[in-house]
């Protein structure tokens, strides 16, 4: 495993992780790994809204930068995440402001956040997690965003970020949208509107955060299809939740997942990236189910080598 790095494989591709600044430097055998496999980083959480505005227009730009030097120092490239979510907002962030107030809030934050980072990010989620579960009832989620501009809420997102700096990449990312359904084809009329209609947009992200043994039979077939309308596609939340400790046969679907996921993305021209949503097992948001592909003490698991064996 000593002589295996993903991001070489990976090539033209990227290959990423998402890095947290509380074990980057502090859990030396995490940051072993981190500094050698990936080529690519998106910041666990040092980016959100709560984390960088915490207070109308008082920006804590230090974690997000940590992440970004170390991502310089071993020549790897930034995912930006994210600017329009209905998650980890601060309280400022409320029903309480005005639609005017929250436009002026919501062009403020993305034009300070890009100007902090112009020149440093290859891509960034500009809009998270905002296609209804209730397709195709529903378009949008309801959320403040929603609440305030209804419908115009995602191009507004995607207009003041590009106005700021049409360098990065621009992204829609969502979950459940892996394979052919309502909800992804919800999102697939959607940006044909956005496309017909002028709107900035460059690439989906497909979070495919998966449990075992379900990974979409359509996933590829599905990257292709966003492909097809000219986008870049990303994998940009992997992992493979296990609901325990697994076993044998258990590590060995896993590894089986990995492989479907990132040969999808090796299969589409178009999809530039797979990015896993952790590193270690101990570290991973989801307490107890050892969905990534180091084991907590940072050995290689089975789906290690399935990921190398895909690229
Ligand atoms: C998660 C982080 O991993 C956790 O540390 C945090 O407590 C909650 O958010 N979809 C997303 C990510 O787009 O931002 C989420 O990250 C996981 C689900």
């Amino acid at each position: 495993s000593n002589n295996i790095i993903l991001r070489n494989l990976a090539v033209p591709r990227f290959f990423g992780a998402a890095a947290n600044t509380t074990f980057l430097y502090h859990d030396l055998n995490y940051t072993e790994v981190i500094s050698t496999q990936f080529s690519i980083f998106t910041p666990e959480n040092e980016m959100k809204w709560e984390d960088i505005e915490p207070e109308p227009n008082s920006f804590d730009f230090g974690p997000a930068d940590e992440i970004v030097r170390f991502a310089e120092s071993v020549n790897a490239k930034v995912r930006g995440h994210n600017f329009m979510w209905g998650s980890q907002l601060p309280p400022w962030v409320n029903d309480t402001l005005t639609a005017t107030e929250l436009d002026r809030a919501l062009q403020n934050h993305i034009t300070k956040v890009m100007e902090h980072y112009r020149g440093k990010l290859y891509a960034i989620d500009v809009v998270n997690e905002m296609i209804s579960d209730n397709t195709p009832n529903e378009t949008f989620k309801d959320n403040i965003w929603t609440e305030k501009f209804g419908e115009e809420a995602v191009p507004k997102a995607l207009t003041y970020a590009r106005a700021v700096d049409s360098q990065p990449k621009l992204y829609i990312n969502d979950y459940s949208i892996e394979g052919i359904n309502s909800k992804s084809d919800t999102l697939y009329s959607v940006l044909q509107g956005f496309i017909a209609d002028g709107v900035p947009i460059d690439a989906v992200g497909f979070q495919c955060h998966f449990y075992l043994g379900q990974v979409p039979d359509t996933l590829q077939q599905n990257l292709q299809r966003f492909a097809d309308l000219g986008l870049d596609v990303a994998i940009t939340e992997l992992d493979i939740n296990l609901q325990g400790p697994g076993n044998a046969t258990s590590l060995e679907q896993q590894a089986k997942d990995y492989w479907t996921v990132v040969n999808a993305c090796v299969q589409t021209k178009r999809c530039v990236s797979v990015t896993v949503w952790g590193v270690s097992d101990d570290h991973s948001w989801i307490p107890g189910g050892n969905p990534l592909p180091w084991n907590a003490e940072k050995q290689p698991k089975p789906a290690f080598y399935a990921i190398a064996d895909a690229f």
